[in-house]
This record gives structure tokens, sequence and C-alpha cells, in this order.
């Protein structure tokens, strides 16, 4: 059980780099094994997602190879076409894997990952998607079989902009005979990095970070290296771990571009936010200003940040709001936010927040990797200590978040 402790009340201070994206390097993963040969990834974050991810691919016969930030995936000696259920257990995302297996090898084995602590997680638009490009789907006693003689272009229509069908869509149609096009696509930045990834890679996608993406199918790709984009909801997160100290300091390695509607709703708590190309500057002042936020599919103000968010409404001036409208079980750090002394009253899918400043520190557990990310963000406001347990999920997203805090002077360590 790893634990981390942090002392609040420090203002943070100083510049932070932000590791490769999370969200973005695990479909670039899964592109890899489209090409029989050699695909490079750098500024790969150094996260226990990565190392499933990396498992799954050796499990299947690649070779990978992680040196620092540097990943190399020799992908000719891919015989398995099974994604084993330990590993979709440990991580859902793993579901993206169809896609790519469908385009390399015309088959793919694996069960439903099922739901986690932030909601049921379906995947029938996944299915959906690779039906409408000839997948055949068979499901029995939760384990799908999913073969297809050749993979023919074709018109998805995807009724909600999810990424991950959008991902599956996109790594099934690269290879596909014909043209493909994905309507009511994800428009998230990821998808654009993976877009560009397999273009790279020779592909031919067009549209990708709209919502109508466009791919003609070929029939090889070739050797790649490519960078993998920094992690914007990482920076998002440290963001709120400066407001919430009232500290002041540069973000670097990512692109305010991505981050617009964070920005907006940082500057409207209060925050001053100077953009450049690949970095932010943030100082802040006192306590946050009370909003009214909703997630939303980009380029709305992102789900993943709603966690860090609440705690920073937590210790804001009034009464604030936060509506989740992707998944329906986002709140469990609500009752953790609540054990230091938040105000937090929850009703259907909005959280309602007086703020109370400081929190009081105390032990809280965290429940999935956002919301461990929020506990560390409400611990920098709390007085005295707060010991967080359980963050091995917060491991799986960021690499190192003591580390980088404490290069901001935070009082913050990992116990065990
Ligand atoms: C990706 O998850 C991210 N994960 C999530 O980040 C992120 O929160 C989410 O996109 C939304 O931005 C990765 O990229 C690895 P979705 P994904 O499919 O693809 C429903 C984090 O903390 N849905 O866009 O699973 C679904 O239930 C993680 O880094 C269906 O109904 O998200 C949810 O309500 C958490 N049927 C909504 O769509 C489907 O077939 C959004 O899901 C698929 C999804």
């Amino acid at each position: 059980m790893s634990i981390i402790q942090v002392h609040g009340l420090q203002p943070l201070k100083g510049e932070i780099g932000i590791q490769g994206s999370k969200n973005a390097v695990l479909p670039m993963m899964a592109a890899s094994i489209l090409h029989k040969g050699t695909v490079v990834l750098t500024h790969v974050p150094g996260i226990q997602d990565v190392y499933c991810m990396k498992g799954i691919l050796e499990y299947m016969g690649c070779v990978c190879t992680l040196e620092g930030d540097r990943l190399t995936i020799g992908t000719d000696a891919l015989t398995d076409i099974r994604i084993p259920e330990k590993y979709l257990k440990a991580m859902r995302s793993s579901i993206m894997m169809l896609g790519a297996l469908l385009g390399r090898c015309g088959e793919a084995v694996t069960c439903y990952p099922g739901g986690c602590s932030i909601g049921r997680r379906p995947i029938d638009l996944h299915l959906h998607a690779l039906e409408k490009l000839g997948a055949q789907i068979e499901e029995r006693d939760g384990v799908i079989k999913a073969t297809a003689e050749r993979l023919h272009g074709g018109e998805v229509n995807l009724s909600f902009p999810s990424v991950g069908a959008t991902e599956n869509a996109l790594l099934a149609a690269v290879l596909a005979e014909g043209t493909t096009v994905i309507r009511g696509a994800a428009r998230e930045p990821e998808i654009t990095a993976l877009c560009s990834m397999l273009n790279c890679m020779g592909a031919k996608v067009t549209g990708g970070g709209s919502d109508t993406i466009w791919i003609e199918g070929v029939k090889t790709l070739h050797d790649t290296v490519f960078e993998v984009p920094g992690d914007r909801i990482c920076a998002g997160t440290y963001l709120s771990c400066i407001m919430a100290s009232q500290g002041e300091a540069v973000i670097k390695g990512v692109c305010p571009g991505q981050m617009a509607a964070v920005l907006q709703a940082a500057r409207q708590m209060g925050a001053e936010i100077k953009e450049y190309e690949n970095h932010i500057a943030v100082a802040m002042r006192g306590r946050p200003e009370a909003v009214n936020l909703k997630t939303e599919p980009y380029p709305g103000f992102p789900t993943d940040l709603q966690s860090p968010v609440l705690s920073l409404l937590a210790i804001g001036k009034g009464t604030g709001s936060i509506r989740e409208t992707i998944f329906e079980g986002r709140f469990a750090t609500a009752l953790e936010l609540e054990k230091m002394g938040a105000r937090i009253h929850l009703e259907e899918e909005s959280a309602l927040v007086t703020g109370t400043y400081p929190l009081k520190g105390c032990t809280v557990e965290a429940a999935d990797l956002r919301g461990g990310a929020a506990l560390v963000v409400a611990g920098l406001a709390a007085q005295g200590e707060t010991t967080i347990r359980n963050c091995g999920h917060i491991l799986r997203g960021y690499e190192d978040i003591c580390r980088d805090l404490q290069k901001l002077g935070a009082n913050i360590r990992r116990v065990l």
C-alpha cells in the first residue's frame, strides 16, 4: 500500500517540467503493432500504465526496451492475439488493442474490461465501430472474439465522442481496404497526436482533432520515431496544486492551447496566468473564487480535472459547483475531502461546494487516479499533515508527484 504525506500551507514556487502524456502514449503503443518493424517513442512517461501496456505488447511477442523516456518497440515477432484478463482488469484502456490487433492480425480475443471506480464504462461504441469496418464480434461468457477476413473502409457514426472508441476505429481503419470516415469523433489532443503519429508511420489520416476524421487505408507502414506530447492533465493537476498553495510558478513542456477551458476556469478562480508557446506562468494570491463548472468532451472542461478542481472549490471563497457529465461515478473523492473539513453536497451528477480554509490534515484514501491527485491538492491547503493511503492509483498516471512538487518546495513525501 503506497502512502504519501503532505504538510500544507507552504506556497509552491519555482518551475516544473511536465511528463509525456499518459492518454497519448497508450494508444500510440497500441498503434505500434500495426507495423511489422520498429517504432520508437520518446518523452514516454515512467508510469504504471505504460509498464502495463509494455507487458501486454511483450506478452504478444513484441520486444520492448525502455531506456529513460525512450521506448523502442520491435513488433516483428508478434504472435499472440489475446489481451489477457489480468491486463484488462489492471488497465481498462488496454481495450484499444482490439483495433490494432484486428488491423495487424485480423483477429483478437479479449474480455469485457468491466467498470471501475468512476463508472460502468461500457464498450458498445468500440464494438459498433469495429463491426462497421467488417469485424465479426462474438461475445460468450464475458469473452469477446473479434475476427475480420479483411477489414474494409466504412462510415462510423459515434453517438458520443468516445475517446477510446475513436482510437479503436482509427487503428482498425489504417490498414483497411478503402476509405473510412469517423463522424462524431472525439477531438481530444491525444487523438490529434495519435493521428500525427499514424501519418508519420505512413498512414493517410486527415481531420484529426475535428469531429470528422477520414482515413484512406494503406497496405504497409514503416519504422517511425515519434515524440509523445506533454500531459495536459498532469499540467492541470500541478496548476491546481500551485493555486491551492497560493504560490507562483512556471509549468513547462505543455501547450496552453490544449488547456483553454482549464486556464479560463483558473482565471475565473483568480489565478494570474501568462501563456507562452510551450509553458505557462501562474500566480495565485489568496483563496480561489467560487465558480460553477461543467465537464464536457474536448474542448470543454476535462473530466480528468474535475476532482482536482473540486479540491480548489473546497477551499474557495463562497459556494461553487461542478457538474460531471462524462462519468457517472466520479465524485468518490468528495467523501474523502469531507473528512478534511470540506463542505460538499452531492446531488445526482453535481457537487455543490461551500469553501472553507484551511482544510484540516488527516488520513484519507485515494479512490482513483485523479481523485488521489485531488487529495494532494487538498493536502497542500490543509493545516497539519495529510496522509493519503492507496496511492498506487496516483502512480498509474503521475511519474513522481512527490519529486515534482518537492521541486516547487512542497513538504511532501512518499512513505511507502
Ligand atoms: C479516455 O477514457 C481517457 N483514458 C480518460 O482518462 C478520460 O477521462 C476519458 O477518455 C474522457 O476524456 C485514456 O485515454 C486512457 P470515453 P475512455 O470512451 O476512452 C461512455 C484518466 O484519468 N462510453 O471518452 O474510456 C463512457 O461510459 C482517464 O486519465 C460508452 O457509453 O473515455 C463515458 O461515460 C480516466 N460506450 C463516456 O462515454 C463506449 O463504448 C466517455 O468515455 C465508450 C464510452
